[in-house]
């Protein structure tokens, strides 16, 4: 019998994991469906309850539900937990698990292009949601530093008392960050600048970036933020946030199917909708 999956979020229209997912069950010869469902707040819970009666085989969440939904699902993966969002759950027998395959998808993504994270210096910039799934998920693997740079400063002190897993992180200043950016091997933005509409705008200054540095943006649309062109203009490696969304992806169909899927050709598939060439 075919098997439903889907996506919840308010917006859904745009999301790509449909395209990606539904492409990989074609690919990989499983009978399943993949559906975006467009579901505001107040009609979270009964989604979940339906989805759950409907048998579905699982599903992702995304933007504004990754934390309200953690309460109405059976069982939290303990990463997730820690994070305290969740991006996919997995119905195992009628029970529904809540996992986070954020932070280690952009993991993933980011050991593709650095193989050995051990002895590398990582400046994140951001301390928000997004940031929070990456700092757990690159403390977990273990990184020789990673310290943040927040408008906020407090948030990003906030986000590293409560990661569980050792790490040697400081919570620095806009300043600090400017003047020492040269101490870091990978430079990792996590905020929504560069995006619509703060698409002319820089975090903060590249100009005592070393040469052979590591610049990634989670950011996907656009392809290449500001960051990344200026990243590129002073000789470092970049990476945007295609990469950190097909890796996502790929963790979630593997829980849901034991298959761990191509990602050259998710990316494929991402790219051909966006209509442009990862950078
Ligand atoms: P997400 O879940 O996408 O990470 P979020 O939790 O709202 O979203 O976090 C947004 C992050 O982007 C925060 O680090 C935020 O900084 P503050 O903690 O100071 O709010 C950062 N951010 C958003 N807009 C920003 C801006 N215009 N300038 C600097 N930082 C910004």
């Amino acid at each position: 019998m075919k098997k439903l999956f889907g996506v919840i979020g308010d917006p859904i229209a745009h999301s790509m994991s449909p395209l990606m997912h539904n492409d990989l069950f074609q690919h990989y010869k499983i009978d399943a469906d993949y559906l975006p469902f467009h579901i505001k707040e107040a009609q979270l819970t009964d989604a979940i309850k339906g989805l759950k009666a409907l048998g579905a085989g699982g599903f992702n969440i995304t933007i504004p539900h990754k934390i309200a939904v953690m309460p109405l699902l059976d069982k939290i993966d303990p990463l997730a937990e820690a994070i305290g969002a969740v991006n996919t759950v997995v119905n195992q027998d009628g029970l529904l698990i809540g996992y986070n395959t954020d932070g280690i998808g952009y993991v993933r993504g980011l050991t593709e292009k650095i193989p050995d994270l051990s002895d590398r210096s990582v400046l994140m910039i951001g301390a928000g949601g997004a940031a929070r799934a990456l700092f757990f998920s690159l403390a977990k693997v273990g990184v020789k530093k990673l310290d943040i740079y927040n408008r906020t400063i407090a948030k990003a002190h906030d986000l590293i008392s409560e990661c569980p897993y050792a790490v040697d992180s400081n919570a620095i200043g806009k300043e600090q960050a400017e003047a020492s950016l040269a101490d870091y091997d990978v430079i990792i933005q996590t905020t929504s600048i560069g995006m619509a509409p703060h698409l002319d705008e820089l975090p903060l200054s590249l100009e005592n970036l070393r040469e052979n540095a590591f610049v990634s943006d989670i950011i996907y649309n656009p392809l290449e933020t500001k960051l990344l062109k200026e990243a590129k203009k002073r000789q470092a490696r970049v990476q945007n946030g295609l990469d950190m969304f097909v890796f996502q992806g790929a963790l979630a169909f593997e829980l849901w199917t034991g298959i761990f899927p191509d990602p050259k050709r998710m990316k494929h598939t991402v790219e051909r909708q966006l209509g442009g060439k990862q950078c």
